[in-house]
């Protein structure tokens, strides 16, 4: 198999299920170096047992909430540290934290945590890791958005901090790229539905299928910057 990530150092969060540990295991065949972030140390723990015959170097793990204010510094120094740069950020995590069909049927706090993760900790980890991308090679930031979050179903019912979250999150792609452009591009992913604790069980897609929508992101030609993909092809915001 061609490995085409050899080398590339990735900052990936939400690493410990889902999306994320199918990127994870598929980046680290690919060459990468990956160090992944979630909470669960348990699972962070045996991902890496799994992944030990790559090499020492091909994943490390750091058990953090990304919604605490110093969590973006430490991983900022935990990179630092590592590698002294970063080439790949890929701000993975994130929640959805109820069904309902409409803001009044949502828990209290359901927006103001959806944003945590969904928002503000992209937001703040991108900008603690800049220094490091900008010493990095051909340094992307990789935003999973959602489908659900395209301005299309902004006129549509269900699931709305999430909706919001993601269309903010889509915002955030846009204004990073522009401010970026040409030292470090910034793309979004749709993984599409797909199977996991936070797609549930009905959804048709998978997290391998998900994972390789985010390869084609990571291998863009360096000039694409504020673009949306999804299965590597260009979708709208
Ligand atoms: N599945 C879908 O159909 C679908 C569709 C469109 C977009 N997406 C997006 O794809 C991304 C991954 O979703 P998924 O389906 O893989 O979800 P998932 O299975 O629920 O996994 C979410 C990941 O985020 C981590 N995470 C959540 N809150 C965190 C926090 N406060 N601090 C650190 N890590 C945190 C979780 O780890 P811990 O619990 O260990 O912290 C876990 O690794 C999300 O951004 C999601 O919005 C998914």
């Amino acid at each position: 198999m061609e490995r085409l990530l050899t080398g590339r150092r990735v900052l990936l969060t939400g690493a410990s299920r889902g999306v994320g540990l199918a990127v994870a295991r598929l980046f680290v065949r690919h060459g990468a170096q990956v160090l992944g972030v979630a909470r669960d140390s348990r699972r962070l723990e045996r991902l890496a047992a799994e992944l030990s015959p790559a090499g020492p170097e091909a994943f490390a793990w750091l058990a953090l909430d990304l919604t605490e204010t110093t969590a973006p510094a430490k991983l900022a120094r935990v990179v630092s540290e590592r590698w002294g740069a970063l080439d790949i950020l890929m701000n993975n995590a994130g929640v959805q934290l109820s069904d309902a069909r409409g803001f009044e049927g949502e828990p209290p706090g359901t927006l103001e945590q959806s944003m945590a993760v969904n928002l503000y900790a992209p937001f703040h980890v991108s900008l603690a890791c800049l220094p490091l991308l900008r010493k990095g090679s051909e340094p992307r930031i990789l935003q999973v958005g959602s489908g659900a979050g395209d301005f299309e179903r902004m006129r549509s019912t269900g699931i709305p901090s999430y909706r919001l979250s993601k269309w903010a999150l889509h915002g955030l792609t846009l204004l990073l790229a522009a401010q970026l452009a040409p030292e470090i591009a910034v793309n979004a992913l749709d993984p599409g539905w797909v199977k996991t604790d936070l797609g549930g069980p009905n959804a048709p897609g998978t997290v391998d299928e998900a994972a390789d929508g985010a390869l084609e992101l990571a291998l863009l030609p360096f000039g694409v910057t504020g673009k949306f993909y999804k299965n590597g092809v260009e979708i709208s915001f």
